[in-house]
């Protein structure tokens, strides 16, 4: 579906909504005795900017319950632990479905039918191979970069090659047009495989292989990790199956973290490569995307099944966390960790069993069986089991978050085109409830106090920093 066509639909479903009966919330004010009629609308949400007269903010920090879109691309009972990718439950389509054809149903609307699929993967793989400048930033960092930050790096370093479709040069009306929005959205999932492979080889020192024409889009991102070149290599069908599914139950979940930071970004009209670059940067925080390494990290270091109830104590003792457990919509369990379970063993008949299984099972029985996260409604989320698919399959475990990044970047993309044609984009700018000095006024350096209070450091020298400042600048 055109991207305007999807724009008129918002704004017809906007009417319809309107014209439904209409439901009020009546809000008294104490000190004025004045009441106050809220319109609330068919999706329980009222406008903020309604209180604006009552001169009453909302103040929601980790907007636990504010919904800052309306969106179409996913949806999410927490309470059921359902998720559906435009309607679609996310148990059907794994069954069935390709990553590329559900990052098509993900961006477009629609699954695609044979020839579409096609045509949509053929221009996937047009858009394949990195721009040299991009394979060089990214082969420029440390080896020890992490290789998530090496694909922030490529993500927004991609968009120098492209200043025809930067608004920056071109002016915001540059995205209106769907041929450059598609452009783009080719050159990024055409492109993110590549980038992430750069990555991974900044830790092998290989050279990045150039894509191959008629594999999937997992195998063709296996292929750069393994063939070293060599163009008869092919993955382990199994594996790359395997990886297509995880690719697929990883490509959108409405406004997580990420998602809203790629909205927030692409709301100032920045060009599209620095806002998924941005929400690549936001999925590899550890409460985030890098739970999955955070997970394995974990279970490495409780090591053994009787480690089990220490740790978990320590954890109702706050001072740990568990990680692959909680989220902050689903109070029940992850849709897609029960598939990823069942892909955990799959997996393993290839690569063998992972010991580390055995701990992570009995981790969370004990975790489900306990009040602690029972009464927090807390259930294994989409990064319990994951991390133990990719050791399996021989990832490093600071690059599990990449194989997230690679497949949600469908994700950030449907909302980055969604929001080009939402009536109610506007950019992203929270208030805040200041609590800081009222009022003083300057005073100048010399009559500051002498004996005030250092605000900052000390940080401790290196040795090496120490030893420079041993030395002297003086001729
Ligand atoms: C995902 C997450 C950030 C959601 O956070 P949130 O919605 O803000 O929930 P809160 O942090 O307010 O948690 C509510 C309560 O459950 C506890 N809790 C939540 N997740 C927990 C976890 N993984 N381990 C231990 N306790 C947890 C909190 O400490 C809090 O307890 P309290 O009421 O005694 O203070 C959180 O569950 C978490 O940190 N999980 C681990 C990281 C992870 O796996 N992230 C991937 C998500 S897909």
């Amino acid at each position: 579906m055109g991207n305007k066509a999807e724009g008129v639909k918002m704004r017809q479903a906007a009417s319809r909504r309107a014209g439904a009966l209409a439901r009020h919330l009546v809000i008294k004010d104490e000190s004025t005795g004045k009441e106050h009629k809220i319109k609330v609308s068919e999706g329980n949400t009222f406008k903020a900017s309604d209180l604006k007269p009552l001169g009453i903010r909302t103040y929601d920090p980790g907007y636990t319950n504010t919904a800052a879109v309306k969106s179409s691309i996913s949806y999410i009972d927490g309470g059921k632990g359902i998720l559906r990718y435009r309607g679609y439950p996310i148990e059907e389509l794994a069954e069935g479905a390709s990553y590329l054809d559900v990052a098509h149903l993900v961006l477009y609307g629609e699954l695609p039918n044979q020839r579409q699929s096609d045509d949509w993967e053929r221009l996937v793989m047009q858009n394949a191979v990195i721009p040299k400048g991009v394979e060089q930033a990214v082969a420029s960092l440390p080896p020890n970069a992490h290789p998530m930050s090496a694909l922030v790096v490529g993500l927004t370093s991609l968009g120098s090659f492209y200043p025809e479709a930067n608004p920056a040069f071109q002016g915001s009306g540059v995205y209106k047009s769907n041929v450059v929005q598609d452009q783009q959205i080719a050159r990024i999932i055409g492109n993110a495989p590549a980038i992430a492979a750069a990555a991974y080889h900044l830790r092998t020192g290989k050279k990045l292989p150039q894509p191959k024409q008629g594999l999937s889009y997992a195998e063709n991102f296996l292929y750069m990790l393994d063939s070293n070149g060599d163009v008869n290599y092919r993955p382990h069908p199994k594996l790359s199956k395997a990886l297509d599914v995880l690719f697929l139950l990883h490509a959108e979940h409405e406004m997580n973290c990420s998602t809203a930071a790629c909205r927030h970004l692409a709301s100032s009209g920045v060009d599209v490569f620095t806002a998924v670059g941005g929400a690549v940067g936001a999925l590899y925080g550890p409460l985030h995307g890098g739970a999955n390494e955070a997970v394995l990290r974990m279970l490495e270091r409780i090591g053994s099944v009787q480690n089990i109830p220490g740790f978990l104590q320590s954890v109702k003792d706050k001072k740990e966390k568990l990680f692959g457990f909680g989220h902050r919509v689903y109070k029940n369990f992850d849709p897609r960790a029960k598939i990823i379970r069942k892909i955990v063993d799959e997996v393993f008949d290839i690569t063998g069993k992972d010991p580390l299984i055995e701990v992570a099972e009995a981790l969370m029985n004990a975790a489900l069986n306990d009040d602690y996260f029972a009464k927090r409604k807390l259930y294994p989320n989409v990064d319990f089991f994951s991390g133990l698919i990719y050791r399996a399959m021989g990832f490093p475990p600071e690059f599990f978050t990449c194989l997230f990044a690679v497949p949600r970047l469908a994700g950030y993309l449907a909302h980055w085109r969604e929001s080009l044609v939402d009536p109610d984009t506007k950019i992203l700018r929270p208030q805040q409830d200041y609590q800081g000095v009222w009022l003083r006024h300057y005073v100048p350096v010399e009559r500051r106090a002498a004996n005030q209070q250092q605000l900052f450091g000390p940080i401790p020298l290196t040795n090496e920093e120490k030893r420079q400042q041993r030395g002297s600048f003086a001729g």
